[in-house]
């Protein structure tokens, strides 16, 4: 409690600062169709404000990915296009089991993925959720932004929609993520465990991986603390315009049609063209009650820096738990931000991942090469004291 109300001090200091500048926020911006004469609130014109551009930057597991997206802004290209381009390679790797391809499954040993975009210099969103055998995701919710006149599919409707607009169907469930699946099956229900009177009898574990003590480890780790891995993706280009992606299998062993944050235009994704952008990974459910794309991109607009407002987004998290650390022990989450002149950060609930030597980190490419950057924590151990 202590801990929350230090905490309380510094969000509360944040938003004091910016209330004291906001008479600065508030301008006429003429020449945009519609708000001639509106009044509007515009992001301040600080242009040295230390951020570098072109720069794209992602959840950490797209580190490998982020080289294919930095091509296409230097080659001049499009944000959404760049940030597509990354997590692609990212949702056809078999090896993350947390996006696309491979992903780990809903409670039925299905794999069901949601996606989100959002184009900032079009101010367009286009979004998919529960999406069952189609791989790209992210690139099915940009052609329900750019293909027709919804925001958002779901479900088997999603599917057809993507069969219908030349995506190809195929069983997502890999040999990996199917054994953990069984894994979690035989942990959970004695009915999944092979009979003790068959002759070749060994512990499920050991059958299911051949007695391979590293498998086994990961998929104990999968079964303690379902991922709720996914990879957020946001591009600034030499012009400053910005977009953003987010793409997920979601929670593991959901039950069936459970959505999280990923596909939600103001959870899990939210970009501004004026501002900037902003996305999540980890608890879904624990992001979208606070809206927390839409949040972080409320602050940077009143000049809030990227990663002091993911900390005031995951300090709203804490505080629908009275800061309680058992119960935000539970659960991990991260939010990732840029604005529009290229700065940028990352913040974590926790120090750690659940792998706790691992720190939290995400990763940026500012145009020399792909890097691992430590995400700013709000708590420094997993239930324990600061
Ligand atoms: N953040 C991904 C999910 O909760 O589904």
């Amino acid at each position: 409690m202590q801990l929350w109300t230090r905490r309380k001090f510094f969000v509360n200091s944040l938003a004091g600062s910016a209330l004291a500048g906001a008479g600065q926020l508030l301008g006429k911006t003429p020449g945009i169709a519609g708000s001639e004469e509106g009044t509007i609130f515009r992001a301040p014109a600080n242009t040295a404000a230390g951020g570098v551009r072109p720069v794209i930057i992602s959840s950490a597991n797209g580190l490998h990915a982020l080289d294919k997206g930095m091509d296409i802004l230097k080659a001049g290209g499009d944000t959404l296009d760049a940030a597509v381009a990354a997590v692609t390679v990212v949702e056809d790797d078999p090896n993350d089991d947390s996006v696309g391809y491979g992903g780990l499954p809903n409670e039925e040993g299905v794999v069901e993925l949601d996606a989100s975009v959002m184009h900032g210099p079009t101010r367009r969103a286009g979004s998919v959720a529960s999406v069952q055998k189609i791989k790209n995701v992210a690139r099915l919710a940009k052609t329900v932004m750019e293909r027709t006149n919804h925001v958002m599919i779901v479900g088997d409707g999603a599917r057809r929609f993507a069969v219908a607009e030349g995506f190809e169907e195929q069983n997502l469930l890999t040999e990996h993520s199917r054994k953990i699946w069984l894994a979690w099956k035989a942990k959970t229900s004695f009915n999944w465990r092979p009979g003790i009177d068959s002759p070749e009898w060994k512990d499920y574990m050991t059958e299911l991986f051949d007695g391979d003590a590293e498998k086994i480890a990961y998929a104990e780790e999968k079964i303690a603390h379902p991922p709720t891995g996914t990879i957020n993706c946001l591009a600034v280009n030499a012009k400053g315009e910005v977009s953003g992606t987010t793409t997920t299998s979601g929670l593991s062993w959901k039950i069936p049609g459970r959505v999280g944050d990923s596909p939600i235009i103001g959870a899990g994704l939210y970009v501004d063209g004026d501002v900037g952008g902003a996305g999540s990974t980890g608890k879904g459910e624990e992001n979208i009650k606070i809206a927390g794309g839409h949040t972080i991109v409320e602050m940077m607009r009143k000049g809030i820096k990227p990663t002091d407002a993911c900390l005031e987004a995951l300090g709203r998290v804490a505080r629908n738990y009275n800061g309680d650390k058992k119960k935000l022990g539970t659960f991990h989450l991260f939010f990732y931000a840029v604005n529009k002149d290229g700065e940028y950060g990352g913040a974590s609930l926790w120090k750690n991942t659940y792998d706790r030597p691992k720190p939290a980190q995400f990763a940026v490419h500012d145009g020399t090469e792909a890097r691992l950057e430590l995400c700013k924590p709000f708590f420094d151990e997993i239930g324990g004291d600061e």
